[in-house]
């Protein structure tokens, strides 16, 4: 008999119990010869209010202590808690008792790295965290098993972009679909259950980071902190972006990127310009897409719901079926440290939008061009379009576009310090990437 034990009973640990209530009495079902020790939970009484969870009642405990205590005494260890404190002493006395630890808790893995290599060398124990990014779309096992090759010292990704924030996303789609504020769409999201009631991980790209770190560390065996990701949020976006973005064939996305060339690895969040063609530009609402540039098998997609109980359930439970599968085949999911191909590059190289706000005078081109060429930032267009029929331009507040060539964001945010102590120059002048 394998014994499990789950901690966390909430949108994800619910719906695992579903599935696995569901699937332990199937004879020759893959969980089978599994049983449930366990069911932690913060205050039990509410579950056990709750007739839902039929044979799998009796298994709650809402003591931590008592339940950590418990862990050398089971096989698997599922943390759906969250966060990064509690979770943390689950996962970590699970590996340290070398058993099979599932964690969907990407905060986690983003800010124990280092910590879970150390314990990935050390230990006989198995990690599996296909649910921590894109949810249901079965990103993890396929990058490592089936694109990346983690057993054999193959590579081939280059670049992993994708849309991995479900929240920021619909507020996004909302804004551009029903012309919304920013603000408005964010309580569309929170009235309907995409976002917190405090958004901010979301909305200002720090999920998306974590996740996007995830991928870096697999396809490219590079640690970094993720202070060191360029990262920025959804929240400065404004209709009028929009419009820029079907003059320019683009839609307006929150883009999370790496990349590993022969010059480095590099990873960035931030909102994008996405050719219409490209399919992270048509994946709309709460859905995710995780985009693979591979040197053999070029570009492969794969979109899906990046959040849910159901969605995300699934991965857990298709984490828990392959490591029964392949019990003794630890550490296949970290990868391996010679995956690693070069240093990681803090500084990226990309071609940037960069939306001004001006009083309206004369020489403020001629300004911009003098900055830029300081810089020897090259300019690749000026837009103004629309002028002024659906918005409120006045004389005194115009908004203009830059589009640059391939630059270096440190450069671009020296140039945005220096235009906005011009004396035409209305507020920050607001930044995205070009895809
Ligand atoms: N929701 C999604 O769609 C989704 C998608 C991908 C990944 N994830 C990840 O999955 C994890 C769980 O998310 P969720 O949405 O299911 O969270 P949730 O709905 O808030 O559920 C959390 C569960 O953990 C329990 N819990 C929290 N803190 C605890 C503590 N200190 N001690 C004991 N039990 C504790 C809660 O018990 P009480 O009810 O008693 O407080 C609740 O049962 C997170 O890491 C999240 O990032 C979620």
């Amino acid at each position: 008999m394998t014994s499990i034990a789950l901690f966390g009973c909430g949108t994800v640990g619910m719906a695992v119990c579903d599935i696995i209530s569901r699937e332990m009495v199937e004879e020759d079902g893959p969980l089978s010869g599994c049983s449930v020790d366990m069911i932690v939970v913060r205050d039990k009484t509410k579950y056990l209010q709750d007739g839902a969870k039929n044979i799998l009642k009796d298994l709650f405990v809402d003591d931590m202590q008592e339940a950590l205590k418990r862990i050398p005494s089971v096989d698997v260890v599922v943390e759906m808690i969250g966060g990064t404190t509690t979770a943390w002493d689950i996962v970590q006395t699970g590996l340290v008792f070398d058993k099979i630890v599932i964690t969907a808790n990407k905060a986690l893995l983003s800010k124990y790295t280092k910590e879970l290599e150390e314990l990935n060398r050390t230990t006989k124990a198995t990690l599996a965290f296909e649910a921590s990014v894109g949810g249901g779309i079965p990103i993890i096992k396929s990058l490592l098993r089936d694109i990346q090759w983690c057993t054999a010292n193959a590579y081939g990704v280059r670049q992993i972009s994708g849309i991995l924030n479900g929240t920021s996303n619909y507020i996004l789609t909302q804004m551009e679909e029903n012309k919304l504020p920013y603000e408005t769409a964010v309580k569309m999201a929170q009235d309907r259950g995409y976002a917190e009631a405090d958004p901010s991980a979301d909305v200002l790209g720090w999920d998306a980071r974590c996740k996007i770190q995830i991928l870096q560390r697999l396809a490219f065996g590079v640690t970094v902190d993720p202070e060191n990701i360029v990262c920025e949020g959804i929240t400065d976006i404004q209709e009028v972006d929009f419009e820029y973005g079907k003059a320019m064939d683009c839609k307006v996305k929150l883009v999370a990127t790496t990349v590993g060339n022969k010059n480095g690895v590099r990873a960035w969040v931030l909102p994008t310009m996405v050719p219409m063609i490209d399919p992270i530009a048509s994946t709309n609402g709460v859905k995710n897409i995780v985009s693979i540039y591979h040197e053999t098998m070029g570009p492969i997609s794969m979109s899906g719901f990046g959040a849910g109980g159901d969605t995300t359930a699934h991965s857990v439970v298709s984490d828990l079926y392959n490591c029964l599968k392949c019990k003794n085949t630890s550490s296949v999911w970290f990868g391996s440290a010679r995956h690693c191909r070069k240093d990681y590059v803090a500084d990226i190289q990309l071609r940037f939008y960069i939306r001004l706000t001006v009083s309206d005078k004369v020489g403020i081109i001629t300004d911009i061009g003098r900055v830029c060429e300081t810089l020897s930032v090259s300019i690749d267009a000026v837009l103004q379009n629309p002028v002024g029929k659906d918005y409120d331009f006045t004389k005194d507040l115009l908004q203009f576009v830059v589009v640059t060539n391939e630059t270096s964001y440190q450069k671009i945010k020296e140039l945005k310090e220096r235009l906005v102590n011009c004396e035409w120059c209305k507020g920050d002048p607001f930044l995205m990437a070009l895809l």
